[in-house]
């Protein structure tokens, strides 16, 4: 009987948790608790971390799992690595389910792409962003603690635990984002730079589109690489073909 650990906390998690149940398949969820409300798929669903590679092997081999799929996020770096890894312990065949990047957007050749936070704070500094625009997650703000000197516009889904600069304008929210909204916004706070990171999809790519009406530029951090030997998919057929 194929019995599938799904690795969520993304909409293709919950959209492949439908199609899962929906053809019968026996399918569980995990959640990593990061968010105090989160979207939940259908079907059973386990929230927590695994404890590390050795504690979800543990979990692969105790529950009988015959499949991991890793839909994480695609930013998610540790917890894509530790599949990879505690999968071939567990001689559990592992698929990774990923939205695609926005290298192919119309505007993509007009955004500065860089490979960490750190350098998309300098290419953002470059631009002489004095009112910059972060949207890069609330765990990279380490990267910006130089910032506390500009007003910066902060989007966050979860609340911080630490007190932000007191120039700083912190924004609770969470996707999909209209364009017009993104547009208002950034017109509100006369943004000059978007910092964002190549999460792709459609749920936060309205920033995109209003920046470039507006002119204002975006500074991209490139996507982690997917662990040697795991096979990577873009849609949810494709995991149902894998599983069949
Ligand atoms: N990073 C983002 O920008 C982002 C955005 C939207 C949603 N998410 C979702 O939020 C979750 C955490 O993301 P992250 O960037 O913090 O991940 P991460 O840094 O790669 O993971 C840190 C640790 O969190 C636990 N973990 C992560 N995903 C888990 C899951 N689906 N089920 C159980 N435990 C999980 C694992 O703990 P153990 O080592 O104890 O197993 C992992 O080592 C992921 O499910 C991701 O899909 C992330």
């Amino acid at each position: 009987m194929t019995r599938v650990l799904l690795l969520g906390g993304t909409a293709e998690a919950r959209a492949l948790a439908a199609a899962l149940v929906d053809a019968g398949f026996d399918v569980v969820s995990s959640l990593a608790g990061r968010v105090s409300k989160p979207r939940m798929p259908v079907g059973d669903v386990r929230v927590g971390g695994f404890g590390g590679v050795g504690g979800l092997a543990g979990v692969l081999v105790g529950g009988g799992f015959t499949h991991l799929v890793d839909a994480t996020h695609p930013f998610a770096v540790r917890m894509t690595a530790n599949a990879g890894t505690a999968s071939a312990i567990a001689g559990v065949p592992c698929l990774r389910l990923a939205r695609p990047g926005w290298s192919e957007h119309a505007d993509a050749g007009s955004w500065h792409w860089v490979d960490d936070y750190d350098k998309a704070r300098v290419a953002a500094e470059a631009l002489g962003a004095a009112r910059p625009f972060i949207t890069t997650g609330r765990q990279t703000l380490e990267h910006y603690a130089s910032w506390a000197d500009r007003d910066v516009v902060l989007r966050v889904v979860e609340a911080l635990e630490e007190e932000a600069p007191a120039r700083w304008t912190v924004l609770l929210d969470r996707g999909p984002f209209e364009v017009a909204d993104e547009r208002a916004l950034l017109s509100r706070h006369q943004v000059d730079v978007v910092l964002t990171k190549d999460s792709g999809g459609a749920y936060t790519a309205a920033k995109l589109t209003a920046a470039a009406e507006l002119g204002v530029s975006v500074v991209v951090v490139r996507r982690p690489a997917v662990p040697a030997g795991v096979a990577e998919v873009e849609t949810v057929g494709e995991v149902l073909t894998w599983l069949t």
